[in-house]
């Protein structure tokens, strides 16, 4: 099918911005069930482990001039992946830290992901990536953590708010990412627009068409 021209600018937005985003936190506390549920919109109750980090992108028309096209880092939970999977934090503008509501120890656990992530990247002006707590499970009858325990490893640790989600309800999922996207949004700096990333993409402003796309496979040429 061939778009026309006239189409292309009325349907498409002027702006294109590349935001890549880290799921962090303990094991089986539900990183990958939330990416899914938010870029899928599907849940399953199998645990199947995360094995180093896995990667979903989700296009989001933001206002009528700007698409946020949002990579989603889902970073292995478990210890045996420790070090490997620190490279993939590389050139994160915001990061969701989640806990499960069912295991008091993934919640102090928290400081551990923040400190990780604070020792290895900030903003290109400096400053600390943004991060939002997901108090995930929150399904799970007879959940007892009190919210003030939470509010402080938030106080202590420099995040920005907190969210109480179900993936497996859908419950608070859109509001969480809305909340750090309105976030990465203000940091203009931390956009990258026409900046190359580190796979050499450079974002497009769809005024001028696509402006440069050096995309090389990662693997073994
Ligand atoms: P790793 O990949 O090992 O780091 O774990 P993870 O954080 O990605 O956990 P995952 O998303 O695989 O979920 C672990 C288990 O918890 C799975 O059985 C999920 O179905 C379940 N789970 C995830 N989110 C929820 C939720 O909101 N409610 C309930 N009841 N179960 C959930
Ligand atoms: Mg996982």
């Amino acid at each position: 099918m061939q778009v026309k021209n006239a189409d292309f600018k009325n349907n498409y937005p002027q702006k294109e911005l590349l935001l890549k985003f880290l799921v962090i936190g303990e094991f089986g506390v539900g990183k990958t069930a939330i990416v899914r549920r938010y870029t899928e919109g599907k849940f399953s109750s199998n645990y199947k482990i995360t094995i180093g980090a896995d990667f979903a992108i989700k296009s989001i028309l933001w206002d009528s001039d700007t698409r946020i096209n949002l990579q989603l880092w889902d970073i292995a939970g478990h210890e045996r992946f420790g070090y490997m999977t620190r490279v993939y934090y590389k050139y994160a503008v915001g990061a969701c830290v989640v806990f499960d509501l069912s295991r008091v120890a993934t919640l102090y656990a928290v400081d551990k992901w923040v400190s990780d992530l604070r020792e290895k990247i900030c903003l290109p002006n400096d400053q600390p990536v943004p991060i939002i707590l997901l108090a995930n499970k929150s399904d799970i009858q007879g959940c007892s953590i009190p919210s003030d325990a939470i509010a402080k490893i938030c106080k202590d640790n420099g995040i920005a708010a907190w969210y109480i989600t179900s993936a497996k309800d859908n419950s608070n999922i859109e509001q969480a990412f809305n909340h750090l996207m309105e976030i990465a949004m203000e940091n203009e700096q931390t956009s990258y627009e026409n900046k190359p990333d580190k796979n050499g993409i450079i974002l497009k402003d769809n005024n001028k068409g696509v402006v440069s796309n050096n995309l090389k496979p990662n693997c073994c040429n």
